[in-house]
């Protein structure tokens, strides 16, 4: 069962040419199933097969936010791949890392992404994409309206996702975390959601809808976003570095114009939510052997490499992103290395385990409010924080690097 986006036909092309090369060189015949498209039902088809027991599928693909909440099901893969696990980048092992436990191998790494308009920033006398979301703002209000002055009238300066999907927790998360908003929930077991600089973020992104954004961004998951991207009617868009590929296709009308980058930075720092893979095998399954040869195939050097190439799949292995083999083909894979060094925001499903499901639902509930005018920004995230104490148990402090003392102390004497 793989979650990846296999719909367009060069991705599955690419697939099947892998699943036949595993085939000559093992004899084990795979049978690729098909899944729904946003995260969370794909979670619930998971748990609904891996109920079916040794009838069901033996290799499943984990979403980075998964291994706490599906631990049980899979098998201990550390005796098998202690070389895979320590070769990749410590935080993406330590994601699908439980109780010592290496619940899925890591597969593929995913980041959020600015896709943008070469062309147009060179019509419209802009040398270089936006730093900042304020630049965003104001570049693509100025694109959409020369750009509708000359007859494109659904041409729009911003698409992201924006539907009451995990996508939405990906997008708003990175908006709040770089304005220093804090990361929903910390490390150290505090919620630090409802603070001004999330706030903020939020309401900025509700200004967004209507204006620079279209109004039914609020119903749209990555595809939508990438539809109308590929069309030709956006002049920037918030993706994962997978929707370069279809970017790319011969059939897209943005093929050539266009390039990508991190996104903005707020006022703390430039942050990209990490996402991705990994590969678990069911403990019910009637193939463990070959299950195991096929997570080693998947997740075999060989195929990382190739996949950076035909998929601008990001490896997990960060020795990759300094080898000629992939930066030579494709460039944008030092500063996508860097990124997963110095940029990553988690989304905080390690330190909430099972509960991650329901944090996430009442903070996309919490977003989508805001977006949609229903609730203000401040009520959405104080009744947040008490959802969110409810779950977890975990108690309130203000987001790291902001100051945790009391807000009436007296200042500090000065000399
Ligand atoms: C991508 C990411 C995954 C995330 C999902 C949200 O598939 O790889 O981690 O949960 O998008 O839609």
């Amino acid at each position: 069962m793989d979650q990846e986006w296999t719909t367009t036909t060069f991705n599955s092309e690419e697939r099947e040419r892998e699943l036949r090369e595993f085939k000559r060189k093992t004899g084990i015949q795979v049978k690729l199933l098909p899944s729904p498209e946003s995260t969370r039902e794909q979670l619930a088809l998971w748990r609904e097969v891996l109920r079916t027991g040794a009838s069901g599928p033996d290799v499943y693909t984990v979403d980075v936010i998964w291994p706490s909440i599906l631990n049980e099901n899979f098998l201990d893969l550390k005796p098998y791949f202690a070389n895979e696990a320590s070769g990749a980048f410590p935080s993406i092992t330590a994601a699908y890392t439980v109780d010592n436990k290496l619940v899925a191998v890591p597969y593929d790494a995913n980041l959020g992404m600015l896709y943008y308009r070469t062309d147009l920033l060179g019509q419209y006398g802009y040398r270089a994409p936006p730093q900042t979301w304020d630049e965003l703002e104001s570049m693509a209000a100025r694109i959409q309206a020369g750009e509708r002055a000359k007859g494109k009238k659904d041409f729009w300066g911003f698409v992201w996702q924006g539907a009451a999907t995990e996508a939405l927790t990906c997008n708003a998360l990175e908006w709040q975390a770089s304005e220093g908003g804090g990361q929903i929930i910390e490390q150290d077991q505090t919620i630090s959601v409802n603070n001004p600089q999330a706030i903020q973020a939020w309401q900025r992104a509700a200004g967004w809808v209507g204006s620079i954004s279209p109004p039914s961004v609020v119903g749209y998951k990555e595809w939508d976003a990438l539809n109308v991207w590929v069309a030709g009617n956006a002049a920037f868009m918030r993706n994962w570095t997978l929707g370069y590929v279809d970017s790319q296709a011969p059939r897209s009308l943005v093929r050539n114009k266009f390039d990508i980058g991190p996104l903005p930075g707020g006022k703390a720092r430039r942050v990209t939510t990490l996402g991705g893979n990994g590969l678990a095998i069911s403990r019910f399954s009637a193939h463990p052997r070959e299950a195991l040869a096929l997570v080693r195939y998947f997740t075999s050097r060989d195929v990382q490499v190739r996949r950076s190439k035909v998929f601008l799949e990001l490896p997990t292995r960060p020795e990759l992103y300094e080898q000629h083999e992939v930066l030579e083909p494709n460039p944008h894979f030092a500063a996508l290395g860097q990124a997963l060094r110095t940029d990553l925001v988690s989304r905080p499903s390690t330190v909430t385990g099972k509960k991650y499901e329901d944090v996430a639902k009442v903070y996309i509930q919490a977003i989508h409010s805001v977006l949609t005018g229903e609730k203000s920004a401040p009520e959405a995230a104080s009744s947040l924080e008490k959802q969110l104490v409810l779950i977890t148990g975990f108690r309130k402090a203000p987001p790291p690097g902001t100051n945790r003392a009391a807000p009436n102390r007296s200042p500090e004497p000065t000399r």
